[in-house]
């Protein structure tokens, strides 16, 4: 194509900084800069990569250059430079940069923690690219809710669903921040049921029968949900199993390999030399699909802090118009960050291996 889709991240945490790093990798994009208010060292390691630094606003402009961080100007410059903006700023809080973004006259994406309300379109790639093309507002919706839409929709695209129970295990906070909040021995479940996921993938998949329930324990990487599927007709382990490997974004582990428990999964990406260790696809323990006849089990692992990145990089291809078939959008992003299908391809057996180059029409 002849011009990329200029990009602006407000907001370099988290989720941010991952989501400039994968712009960064798109050969149809290019990242314009970050925008922050810190002046710490997340954001100083912008810099030291090579991002263009922006200040929220005049003051915090004035703590960065204070802190040595070299500003190339505010957010409002940033925002005069761009076509789309990544908000990744803090939940509740991103909400009120939409006016900034309107006065600009650039399309905004924001993050799972803004109500759907903000945008009218919540979005996960492979459920409803096509929705988001040429729109100016959306939100790509969060961790577990991308995870479970991605999951549920290889069932209920095969008409399989008769409903959904989930059972969500959250993590109580992420590593950056590890010293500030956290839970140690105990486990806070959620008294609101359902929990927020649910409905959130009813904003995608109107007619998909789910309920969640969710708690947090104490551990600060990764999820785990545990989803009971009643089906309209039985369905084999053979069937479950090839339809979770035509879906894109899932990637079986296993127990018979040593992946045990959430950290064999986190251990198993650091070995893979991931940026940051980061897990894309949805880890689903394909020794523990199970079936009764009457529901389907399943057992998956979110990456929380990367999961959305892949979501945010289609969510801006379509929005910006440049790509109009989702698969396309997907292939591409998901050659450019190395998401796969089969995590140890050389020593897997037959079935994820011939799903491994498939990358189907959602
Ligand atoms: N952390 C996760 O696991 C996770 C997963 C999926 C989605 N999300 C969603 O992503 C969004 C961002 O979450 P996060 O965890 O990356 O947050 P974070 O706290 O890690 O990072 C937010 C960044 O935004 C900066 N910031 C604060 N106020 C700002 C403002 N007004 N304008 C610009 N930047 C500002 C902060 O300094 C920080 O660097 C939220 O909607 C959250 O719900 C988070």
């Amino acid at each position: 194509m002849d011009q990329k889709v200029r990009v602006a991240v407000n907001g370099y945490g988290v989720i941010g900084k991952r989501v400039a790093d994968a712009v960064t990798l798109q050969d149809d994009m290019e990242l314009v800069g970050i925008a922050d208010m810190a002046s710490d060292y997340r954001i100083r390691i912008a810099a030291e990569r090579g991002h263009r630094v922006f200040a929220s606003d005049d003051a915090a402009r004035t703590e960065m250059e204070a802190a040595g961080i070299p500003t190339v100007g505010t957010l409002d410059d940033l925002l005069g430079a761009v076509d789309v903006v990544a908000d990744c700023a803090p939940k509740k809080l991103a909400a009120a940069n939409k006016a900034r973004y309107e006065a600009a006259g650039v399309k905004g994406i924001w993050q799972g923690g803004e109500s759907h309300e903000l945008t009218g379109l919540s979005f996960c790639a492979q459920v409803n690219y096509a929705d988001a093309i040429n729109r100016d507002w959306a939100r790509v919706v969060s961790c577990n809710t991308t995870a479970l839409s991605r999951t549920m929709h290889a069932l209920h695209r095969q008409g399989w669903v008769h409903r959904v129970r989930a059972v969500l295990l959250r993590r109580a906070t992420d590593p950056w921040e590890s010293h500030i909040n956290g839970t140690i021995n105990t486990v806070v479940p959620e008294m609101k049921v359902p929990s927020h996921q649910g409905p959130d993938v009813q904003t995608m998949l109107p007619d998909l029968d789910i309920t969640t329930m969710a708690g947090s324990g104490p551990f600060n990487l990764s999820h785990v949900h545990f989803a009971m599927v009643e089906t309209t007709r039985p369905v084999s382990i053979e069937e479950l199993k090839a339809a979770l490997a035509d879906e894109p974004r899932i990637a079986f582990v296993r127990a018979a390999d040593g992946v045990v428990a959430a950290n064999s999964v986190v251990e198993l990406m650091r070995d893979m030399g991931r940026p940051r260790g980061d897990m894309w696809e949805v880890a689903v323990w394909e020794d523990s699909l199970s079936t009764d006849g009457r529901e389907v089990y399943l057992t998956l692992q979110v990456d929380n802090e990367a999961i959305v990145v892949p979501e945010t990089i289609d969510c801006i291809r379509a929005m910006s118009g440049i790509e109009a078939d989702a698969a396309t959008s997907i292939a591409k992003t998901d050659k450019s960050l190395g998401i796969t299908k089969t995590f140890l391809p050389a020593t897997t057996n037959p079935i994820a291996q011939a799903s491994d180059s498939d990358v189907s029409t959602p």
